[in-house]
């Protein structure tokens, strides 16, 4: 049995493979593989370890020639076309639960780091502008008191809104559905999308991505968040009208953003580098050693269970 990996991986996931009698090959350049690259690599693999950056389309799975598990480096699997794979009985795995609490810590970074505007601040430590206390320098905005708008209640955003509710905060969010459990939890009420964006200070966007949720947050709903409101992004670009958020950055409609995902990323729009209202990460809300670890021993337990003809851990499908 052979298996493709894109990248190279944290952790002890390629030992696990050949522990289990299985061929690793993984691309060898520090760099996202190009569709040519991965198209002549994965064609006679049994398994792929794929990252999210890869965009597992029709015509690269139209490709494999004996694949039975695609296993995605990441919770999120919108560049897998998943029910496809799936109809050609290719199992399609992600990495769920286990960066939950690493994704709502760099959130809850986030927030504070717009909140109390740390990127103005260190700039002017670095540059030597500080000429010392005043009591007006860098005024932010407090967390306790304050309303905490979670969009997407599932499990990063219940983490960040446990994160959220110990400063002080009142909770409430947006879903497709009710999840009582968030609402005893957090006392919070759901709200459509418009209303959470008028009644919170903090905005903190946690929905995965497709077709329903692509620029679910756009010009007509974002211009009517709160003048002193922050919201963050850790969850993908294209969730947000990025066009639409930067003009209300440019005009101060609001206080702040933070963003560790971008519509179009890695490729960023050069307006964003311009404004001081926004604090800039490159995707790393994963990204502790403990957590892509984890990830990617999750992604080798599911393509050895799938080889050995088991069921996977965590597949996914079409919802
Ligand atoms: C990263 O963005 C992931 O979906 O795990």
């Amino acid at each position: 049995m052979k298996v493709f990996i894109t990248r190279k991986l944290v952790g002890k996931a390629e030992q696990m493979l050949k522990a289990n009698g299985i061929q690793v090959k993984t691309f060898p350049e520090d760099r996202a593989i190009s569709r040519a690259e991965l198209l002549k690599n994965i064609k006679d693999a049994d398994g792929i370890i794929s990252m999210f950056t890869e965009k597992i389309d029709k015509k690269v799975i139209d490709n494999l020639e004996r694949c039975k598990i695609i296993a995605n480096c990441a919770v999120g699997f919108n560049n897998i076309d998943v029910r496809y794979a799936n109809e050609k009985n290719i199992a399609v795995t992600n990495t769920p639960e286990i960066l939950t609490d690493a994704t709502a810590d760099l959130t809850v970074a986030l927030v504070l780091a717009c909140a109390r505007r740390l990127r103005e601040g260190e700039r002017m430590m670095r540059k030597n502008e500080w000429t010392g206390w005043k009591p007006q320098q860098l005024l932010g905005l407090e967390m306790k008191n304050k309303t905490v708008g979670i969009v997407g209640a599932g499990r990063i955003g219940y983490a960040v809104a446990k994160r959220m509710k110990s400063f002080g905060t009142k909770i409430i969010y947006f879903d497709r559905k009710n999840n009582l459990k968030f609402e005893k939890e957090f006392s919070a009420k759901r709200f459509s999308l418009s209303a959470l964006l008028r009644r919170a200070d903090i905005v903190s966007v946690h929905l995965p991505l497709d077709k329903k949720t692509l620029h679910i947050l756009n010009k007509d709903n974002l211009k009517q968040m709160k003048k002193n409101s922050v919201i963050v992004n850790t969850s993908r670009g294209e969730i947000i009208e990025e066009k639409s958020l930067i003009q209300l950055l440019k005009k101060k409609k609001i206080f702040a953003a933070g963003f560790d995902v971008y519509e179009g990323e890695p490729v960023i729009n050069p307006e964003l580098r311009k404004l001081d209202n926004v604090f800039l990460l490159p995707h790393i809300g994963s990204a502790t050693v403990e957590t892509r670890s984890a990830m990617a021993e999750l992604c080798a337990k599911n393509i050895i269970k799938v080889l050995s003809g088991r069921k996977p851990v965590t597949p996914v499908y079409v919802r």
